[in-house]
């Protein structure tokens, strides 16, 4: 497996590729993978003859009293992880490497950005938006994959795609949990032992939530109700938003039909941490 570091190595190597008539297959990460990322990798693995991993901790996406310190790093491991599974190349760039000292071209998105994680995190999805095309425009991959646990972004990327006529076919994948329920994060690693246990309540919400629909609910006023009291139960829950949006759009919906995306994001202790799922 190829440990690149610069922009010149990618692209280099996915010329080679290229000129052999290989399909490539991109997934971005931030690293300290987990099962989340592996699925997402292996699913590339099928349906390319080349991956490549990007393990990125993307400063730009972290507004100024956000993790980006503290986020948890380990990229030994996620070699050994990207190795076990056949990716062909990981790239590890430095901060530096991707944003000149006097960047100043941005990528942003209007109406997607402005609900759910988008109003918690202003500046979170230019960042995401600005870094997810470089990397588009350093790999050229003919596919890219991300997980539905960040539903806004799968979406806000597909918009993003679609509007800049990237030629890139966006795989969503889905989310993966813990055997009890929780989804797979990087940031699970920030709970101690009683915050872990609370943490369920997030997808017991989501269980609910579910069910309610799956019952014939079609009021996301009463769904929203009943998601919100089930976390607002759990005494280390604090919630951010527990919203119910048009699934293309982001927008709050009144009524549930298909495409609509249940999303919340609660706090567990200091831990942000999100969930969702799609009608
Ligand atoms: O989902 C993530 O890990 C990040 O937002 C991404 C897509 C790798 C961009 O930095």
């Amino acid at each position: 497996m190829i440990i690149a570091y610069t922009v010149k190595e990618v692209r280099e190597q996915v010329k080679a590729w290229r000129k052999e008539g290989l399909t490539v297959g991109l997934v971005p990460t931030m690293g300290y993978l987990h099962e989340g990322h592996a699925s997402l990798m292996r699913k590339a693995v099928e349906q390319n003859d080349r991956v490549v991993t990007s393990v990125f901790l993307n400063p730009t996406q972290f507004g100024p009293t956000e993790d980006l310190e503290s986020y948890p790093r380990d990229f030994d491991q996620d070699c050994r992880l990207c190795e076990s599974i056949g990716v062909s190349m990981v790239f590890h760039p430095e901060p530096e490497e991707m944003y000149a000292p006097d960047f100043c071209t941005w990528v942003n998105m209007d109406v997607l950005t402005g609900t759910l994680c988008g109003k918690s995190r202003p500046t979170h999805f230019r960042g995401v938006c600005t870094v997810v095309s470089k990397l588009f425009n350093i790999v050229t991959p003919d596919r890219a994959y991300f997980g539905q646990k960040d539903a806004q972004q799968l979406a806000v990327i597909r918009r993003m795609v679609r509007d800049l006529n990237m030629d890139i076919e966006i795989v969503g994948c889905p989310i993966v949990r813990e055997a009890d329920g929780l989804a797979k994060s990087s940031r699970n690693t920030y709970l101690n032992k009683e915050e872990r246990k609370a943490a369920l309540i997030l997808s017991q919400s989501i269980a609910l939530g579910q069910q309610m629909v799956q019952d014939g609910e079609k009021s996301a006023a009463a769904v929203k109700a009943a998601m919100t009291e089930k976390i607002n139960s759990e005494p280390l829950a604090r919630i951010d938003y527990v919203e119910i949006v048009d699934g293309l759009s982001m927008q709050p919906v009144e009524t549930i039909k298909e495409p609509t995306l249940a999303a919340i994001a609660v706090y567990i202790g200091k831990t942000r941490l999100i969930d969702n799922f799609i009608i």
